[in-house]
Order: structure tokens, then C-alpha cells, then sequence
């Protein structure tokens, strides 16, 4: 996730207001940055690695001249955090800049067509294929407008684009496709940008761009186009009431819930990863004698999900360890033959990166999946996948969580695939399953939300919570818990529903809320005789099932049906949203803000 702005003033400097309004999308993040303007004939640019308010200080973003411009706060998904890296980028001849957020997942062949027709690349992104295919269409005497539209037909991925170009000086075109792009008017000029705050102190009247549709900014006016077949759109621009605080949330009341209805979209991203990453990742996996899955908190409760995928598709025995006890209790037994697949959300967490320094001086091989790039975990690491999750502000990780799992999920699928253990039938159910799940995220957080809101103001007062699940469902069990926990502060406890009877039951006595997590698994069958137990001994049932399963809802006081279309391996994806939102909402119940839960911190970077 980056942010863009980009602006056509009638009168007066465009790069101060770029550098404003910038500032306001840095939450969509700050790595790098950069500005790049139109004036006399020529394209001005200024960016480099750093925060904006760190670039500004040594480069002075201010006294960039010209009325137009384009702008990029980023949050790097190819290539490491670096000046050259940095948005904008140009084509050959320093005519047309450009400033994207999404992922071009064709990129590695549009580059090499490109370089076989002696286009130079300076960066390492994928952006930078998009001014030279519009460089080309330039020089083939198309105007800006046209050269984009050929250029953006060649693209497959996500993309929110703004380009100029010294061939046209009056003119910004902008593009969207799956990352969110909206226009601004105003009397003196028009704007885009990924957000609104960024455009807020200055305009109010914004159109939002679709997928697949292009803008000509003038000016005075914008014009809509869809890019498949160029007919204009015509649509009301919409006044925004919202203050700028709000409109950082886009109008949610806390990040948290803002980030949790972000899943969808998350969850697109991490399915654009780089195939030949998640092929290394898989291969190093394949030739290990020893697998340990390293994390802490809920990128801990990632890798419990994965341990069971690694081993239920590719018959791979991988061993989930708390970060913080891996030395004391596997350290001894690390050596060549170990590979480590740490995964940490902020490629930063203390615990996972003692393990990991521990493990590399025993020469064992250090994979990581983040999702910072530039992260310690990425310098330490010998291949690396980024998650491509954007910012998480909110301190309980709700869409890096589940942007996890996938990513695990489809590196358990090309290990299947590699160690032959899986048919060409089921890999392919397995991917179209795969590719299922935004969609199923998104219509559980469409349908869902206000009967777990309800859920939650009805159990919000009770003094214990109970979470089961069994096999795979342990995992959602577990981070159901922990986000009820750090935010609701409601004591919680959570088993594999087979474990309760050794120990945990013995706190179940009437009205006790116990939480099922009951997929149409194989787990199916016990989770019944385990919710008949608690049941019995008076526990309130509140079950997260399959749509229509009767049996189950029938035991139930409280049920969450969620859509069937998902393979039960990837159950854990879909369960925990209502989890999410139930926790958020208990919370919210208690009069607690949910972003900043007390003596908790984003990134543990102490020991
Ligand atoms: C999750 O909601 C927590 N805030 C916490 O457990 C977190 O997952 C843990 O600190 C690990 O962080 P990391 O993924 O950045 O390493």
C-alpha cells in the first residue's frame, strides 16, 4: 500500500500542497517518497529513502517549481526502500513521470520486451515499466492521454496511477484498477489521490474512480473514460462531510475496524506474490532436515495454522516455537541442515530476532516472511516474501494476520506440488479455493457484522470467555483469544477442544460463553461431542459454522454462519473475521479504544 497525489493548479506552486497532502497519506506509508513537477518544458523531481518529513529536511520539497504534479509516499512491495526505488520513477528521456500503487504482476516480462528495445531501467520496482510503454506510445505521436490507455492495457494487477509528461504540460491522466484512487474539484484546480484526507483542506467535491477506469485531469475540469473500450462515464462528484480525522479512518471510528473491513483487499495483494519467491521459499523448505516456524502473538497463531498445511498437503513436518523460547527449548538441536521460516508482521520483533541471529550463527538457513520491506528480518533473511498488506496501525494485527495464513497457505501448496503429494485435480481446487477467499471475506464482513455486533453487546459484561476448535481450527481458537485479550481485557481461555476435559472444563459452571470453531472438517464429528459437553455443564454456546449446518445451530444459542465455498484447510481465513469483529465490538461495548489497547505496543522491539 503507497499513496499518491497528483494536481493541476490553475495559478500558484503545486509542490507545496503535493508535500501537504502527502503528509496526510503516510499512513499509507513512509519508506521512501517523492515529488515530481512540471515547469518550463521540463520534469523537476525530488525523492529519496526516509520519512517525508526527513527527505523534506534535507531536500526541501517546497521549491520544486511548476503548477503540475505528481506525488508518492510508499510502502515498498518491489525492491528494498531505496532513493532509486523511489517514486517517481521516468522513462528514458526524462519526459514522462509516474507514480503508482498497486503491484504490476506482469512486470518481469513487460521489462525484458522493453530492455530487448533499449529502454534503460534504474530501478528494481515494477512501476517502472508503465512511463516507458508510455514513452513509446510518445514517440509513435499519440497524445499523452492515448499513450496511457495502450500502456494500461498491456498491465495485469492493481494500480492507481497519475502520470504527466513535458508533451503535454496541461494534463495529468490517472488510472485505477483494485487500489482505490479518488478526483478532487475545486476552483482552483483538480486533484487525485489514493484517499481523501489528502485532499481534504483543499476540496470537498470528489468523484471516486471504479476499476478500470481512466481520468484526464485538467485544470478546470476531469474527464472519465473506461479503459476497455474509452466510452466516457459520466458521474456526479459527491461533497464529503466527513473531518479530516475522519476521513484518515474513511469515516470508520478506529483503525482497527477500518483495517478488518481492508481484508478483501489485503487478501488480493497476497495473492499477487512473485511466483519464483514463494518456488525458493518452498524449495529451501523441501531440502531441510529441520523446519521450525518462528514468531510471536498472532504471527505465532499463523504458523500453528501453517504447521497443520505444511503437513495436511505436503506431508511436511514443520514445528510452530514462540520466539521468545526457541533457544532454551530447540537451540541445541539447530545446525546446517535447520531452515527457519520466521514470520513477523513488522520484520522487527525483538524475540524472532534474537531466534534468527541465534539460528544463522549455527548456519542454519533464515527465510522470512513480513510485511516491511527494508525490515531487519528482510536483511537477515535468505529469501524473503513480502506480504503486501500495507500499513497496520491498529496494535492487534487483524489484516496482517490473515495475509499471513495465505501467504502460508500458497507456499503449502507449492511444496505439495513439488513433493508430489497432492493430485493435479486437488492443487487446482486448492487455487481456485484460494482465490476465492477476498471474495469470501468480503461477503462474510458484508453479511456478518451486525449479528456479531449483537453477539457481543449480549456477552459483553461476561467475566470469562472459553475458545475452542480442533485441528486446524486451534489456530483460529487461539487468535480469537488473543484479540478478545489485548483489547477487551476480558480473561479468555483457549484449547484444542479436545485438551478441555484434561484441565479446562473444570471452569465451565453456568452462563459461561464458550466459543466453537466448527468447520465442515473432519474435525466435525468431536467438535459436536465437545460442544454437547460444555453444553451440559450449563457453558452458553456461541458457534462460528458452515452455512446451514443444522446440527450444530441447533446446540447453539449464538451462531455465525459463514459461506461454504472455502476448502477447509484455508477455514482458518474466513473464521476469524467474525472473531475480529466480535472482540472489536466487545471492546467498543466497554468503552476501551480498540487501536490502543493499554501496556501494549505495535512492534515489541525490546526484550
Ligand atoms: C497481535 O495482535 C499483537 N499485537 C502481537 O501479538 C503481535 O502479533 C506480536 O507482537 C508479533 O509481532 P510481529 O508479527 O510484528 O513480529
Amino acid at each position: 500500500m503507497c499513496g499518491i497525489v497528483a494536481l493541476i493548479l490553475k495559478e500558484g506552486q503545486a509542490s507545496p500542497i503535493l508535500h501537504e497532502a502527502l503528509k496526510r497519506l503516510e499512513y499509507r506509508g513512509y519508506d521512501s517518497a517523492g515529488i515530481a513537477t512540471l515547469y518550463d518544458g521540463k520534469i523537476f523531481v525530488k525523492k529519496d529513502a526516509g520519512k517525508i518529513d526527513e527527505i523534506h529536511a534535507r531536500l526541501n520539497f517546497d521549491s520544486i517549481p511548476g503548477k503540475v504534479g505528481v506525488s508518492h509516499t510508499r510502502w515498498s512491495t518491489h525492491g528494498a526502500p531505496t532513493k532509486e526505488n523511489a517514486h517517481p520513477h521516468l522513462d528514458c528521456k526524462g519526459n514522462v513521470a509516474v507514480v503508482h500503487n498497486g503491484v504490476i504482476e506482469n512486470f518481469l516480462e513487460l521489462k525484458d520486451e522493453l530492455i530487448e528495445r533499449g529502454h534503460r531501467f534504474i530501478s528494481r520496482t515494477d512501476t517502472e515499466v508503465v512511463p516507458h510503454l508510455v514513452e513509446e506510445g510518445l514517440d509513435a505521436g499519440l497524445s499523452l492521454y492515448d499513450a496511457t490507455v495502450n500502456a494500461l492495457r498491456r498491465l495485469k494487477g492493481s494500480y492507481a496511477l497519475a502520470i504527466i509528461s513535458t508533451k503535454e504540460t496541461d494534463k495529468v491522466v490517472c488510472a485505477r484498477n483494485e487500489s482505490p484512487l479518488v478526483l478532487g474539484l475545486s476552483d482552483y484546480g483538480t486533484f487525485c489521490a489514493s484517499d481523501i484526507p489528502a485532499i481534504l483542506p483543499y476540496t470537498n467535491k470528489v468523484i471516486v474512480l471504479n476499476n478500470g477506469e481512466v481520468a484526464l485531469l485538467e485544470a478546470d475540469k476531469v474527464t472519465v473514460k473506461r479503459i476497455s473500450d474509452g466510452v466516457t462515464v459520466s458521474r456526479d462528484a459527491k461533497v464529503i462531510e466527513w473531518s479530516i480525522e475522519q476521513a484518515e479512518k474513511q469515516g470508520y471510528p478506529h483503525f482497527m475496524l477500518k483495517e478488518i473491513h481492508e481484508q478483501s483487499t489485503s487478501l488480493r495483494n497476497a495473492l499477487r506474490l512473485q511466483e519464483q519467491y514463494l518456488d525458493l521459499i518452498a524449495t529451501f523448505l523441501d531440502r531441510s532436515e529441520k523446519i521450525f516456524l518462528l514468531a510471536a502473538g498472532t504471527s505465532h497463531y499463523a504458523c500453528i495454522a501453517a504447521s497443520y498445511m505444511f503437513s495436511k498437503l505436503a506431508r511436511l513436518a514443520a514445528c510452530p516455537v514462540i520466539s521468545s523460547e526457541f533457544i532454551e527449548n530447540y537451540g541445541d538441536s539447530v545446525g546446517i541442515d535447520t531452515v527457519i521460516l520466521a514470520v513477523s508482521q513488522s520484520g522487527e520483533t525483538y524475540d524472532t530476532l534474537k531466534a534468527v541471529d541465534y539460528a544463522r550463527m549455527k548456519a542454519a538457513t533464515i527465510l522470512g516472511i513480513t510485511n516491511v520491506v527494508g525490515s531487519t528480518l528482510t536483511r537477515v533473511s535468505r529469501a524473503y516474501i513480502v506480504q503486501q498488506s500495507g500499513p497496520e496501525i491498529g496494535v492487534a494485527a487483524t489484516k496482517s494476520y490473515t495475509a499471513q495464513l495465505l501467504v502460508l497457505a500458497q507456499i503449502a501448496l507449492k511444496l505439495a506440488k513439488i513433493r508430489g503429494k497432492l493430485s493435479q485435480d486437488e492443487i487446482d481446487e486448492l487455487k481456485a479455493s484460494l482465490n476465492r477467499i477476498p471474495d469470501v471475506v468480503e461477503n462474510i464482513l458484508e453479511t456478518c457484522e451486525e449479528k456479531v455486533k449483537e453477539i457481543a453487546i449480549k456477552y459483553s459484561k461476561e467475566k470469562l470467555f472459553l475458545f475452542l476448535g480442533r485441528g486446524i481450527s486451534t489456530a483460529t481458537a487461539l487468535e480469537g483469544r488473543l484479540k478478545l485479550l489485548e483489547i477487551s481485557y476480558t480473561p479468555s481461555l483457549a484449547y484444542p477442544a479436545g485438551e478441555s476435559k484434561h484441565g479446562p472444563i473444570s471452569v465451565v459452571e453456568d452462563g459461561v460463553p464458550t466459543i466453537f470453531i466448527c468447520p465442515n472438517d473432519e474435525t466435525r464429528k468431536e467438535i459436536l461431542g465437545n460442544i454437547m459437553e460444555m453444553k451440559s455443564r450449563g457453558a452458553k454456546i456461541i458457534s462460528m459454522c458452515e452455512e446451514g449446518d443444522q446440527k450444530i445451530k441447533n446446540l447453539s444459542d449464538d451462531v455465525v454462519e459463514i459461506p461454504k465455498q472455502i476448502h477447509p484447510i484455508l477455514s482458518p481465513i474466513p473464521y476469524i473475521v467474525p472473531l475480529q469483529l466480535l472482540a472489536y465490538y466487545i471492546a467498543v461495548e466497554k468503552g476501551l479504544d480498540p487501536d490502543k489497547p493499554r501496556n501494549l505496543a505495535k512492534s515489541v522491539t525490546v526484550p
